[in-house]
């Protein structure tokens, strides 16, 4: 991997990218930008607040101009936001800019980790397996087209992913 190589981890929302992202910071010694939390800082509104005053199609642009912007600053490791890929553009910006590592797993481990949360607008009044089922189905092919490499998290550690990433990363000569 070359200096100036960043690291997207994109995949479903619960699947563990801002967990793996910071032990990838400590593994690779980059640092680590969370969009979302850059998106509710630059914003001064919760993700659930950006949805319900401005919609969701005003958050993919705010997401898509932070994808443009990440790739004119220093190298970092990236977690994304789980609807990252359903712009082309932000596909191709990453795909440009870094390596795209898409942390797969399946609805019900998603469902397990994501049941308490009310942060997520997508899955607020949808928590339930099918709804998961049926919107990762909808994106699958769009992470596994974005995607350099592809980890399935189900049943391993971050740790084990973590290491697993790094192992693959070192393959790559950018
Ligand atoms: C979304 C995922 C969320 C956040 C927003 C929309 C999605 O990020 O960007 O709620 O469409 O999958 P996480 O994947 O970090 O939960």
């Amino acid at each position: 991997m070359s200096a100036d190589c960043r690291v997207y981890l994109i995949g479903f929302m619960g699947a563990g990218k801002s967990t793996v992202a910071r032990l990838l910071t400590q593994k690779l010694d980059m640092p680590l930008v969370e969009m979302d939390e850059r998106i509710v800082q630059e914003q001064g509104m919760s993700i659930n607040e950006i949805f319900d005053v401005y919609g969701e199609e005003r958050f993919r642009e705010i997401e898509s101009r932070l994808v443009s912007t990440l790739g004119q600053e220093p190298a970092s490791i990236v977690s994304c936001g789980g609807g990252v890929v359903i712009r082309a553009e932000n596909v191709t910006t990453m795909k440009k800019n870094g390596v795209i590592v898409f942390l797969s797993a399946t609805p019900q481990t998603i469902y397990e980790r994501v049941k308490n949360s009310k942060e997520r607008p997508i899955l607020n009044g949808n928590m339930n397996v099918e709804f998961i089922a049926g919107l990762m189905e909808k994106r699958r092919s769009l992470y596994e087209q974005a995607a350099d490499i592809i980890i399935a998290t189900d049943d391993k550690t971050k740790d084990e992913i973590a290491d697993e990433i790094v192992t693959c990363l070192a393959q790559f000569q950018r």
